[in-house]
């Protein structure tokens, strides 16, 4: 396999995607780089999102296409944003309206567990894989770092003592993200 679309118009998400394949010869062609809008995501799990998001452009163009789905899963609040975490605060939401509407919710609240999930599809030769990544950890009481996107500054993976924002490079060996594109990269390799 040679080419690579990637259904996603986060730019986050494609430059980790980019990165994780940069030690294999493979072309990273993103939805944007296509005038490709996104579907509406109308599923109800993080499958049904991807597998919508990489269905769309598989069909239209017939090159290997992946796409992400992926959420933060938060305790004390039932697993809420989880695939609703893009629009958590409405419509108009941006990353740190996100965020201050988080740290709200949690508020004086002791458990700060949370998980984050990635669920990717990969479309190739009409056949349809997934891959899964999980990352336990907290949410910190107040921002730290600015690297990444997202609730990145929030989210403390456990056994680091600081957060997905602080940890540069690390950050893509270690993320949910990072688990799905190992697993996802074995396939590539078989194709
Ligand atoms: P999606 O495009 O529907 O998958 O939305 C994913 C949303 O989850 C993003 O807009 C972020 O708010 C959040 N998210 C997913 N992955 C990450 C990450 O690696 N860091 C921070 N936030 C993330």
């Amino acid at each position: 396999m040679d080419k690579l679309v990637v259904a996603t118009h986060n730019q986050g998400k494609l430059r980790e995607i980019k990165h994780f394949f940069s030690d294999i010869p493979i072309e990273i062609i993103s939805a944007a780089e296509l005038s490709e809008s996104s579907p509406k995501e109308t599923g109800i799990t993080y499958r049904e999102n991807a597998l919508l998001k990489a269905r769309y452009l598989y069909k239209k163009y017939r090159i290997p296409t992946l796409a992400d789905d992926s959420g933060l899963e938060v305790k004390a609040l039932n697993g809420m944003p989880g695939i609703y975490s893009a629009r958590f605060d409405g419509a108009k939401a941006t990353y740190h309206s996100n965020n201050i509407k988080l740290l709200g919710l949690l508020e004086g609240k002791r458990d700060r567990r949370a998980e984050f999930v990635c669920v990717m599809i990969l479309i190739a030769d009409d056949k349809t894989y997934q891959a899964t990544g999980k990352v336990a950890g907290n949410i910190a009481c107040d921002f730290s770092g600015t690297e990444g996107f997202g609730y990145d500054p929030l989210f403390i993976p456990v056994g680091y003592g600081r957060s997905y924002a602080e940890m540069e490079y690390k950050k893509q060996s270690i993320s949910h993200r990072a688990v799905a594109l190992k697993k996802i990269k074995r396939i590539i390799k078989t194709l």
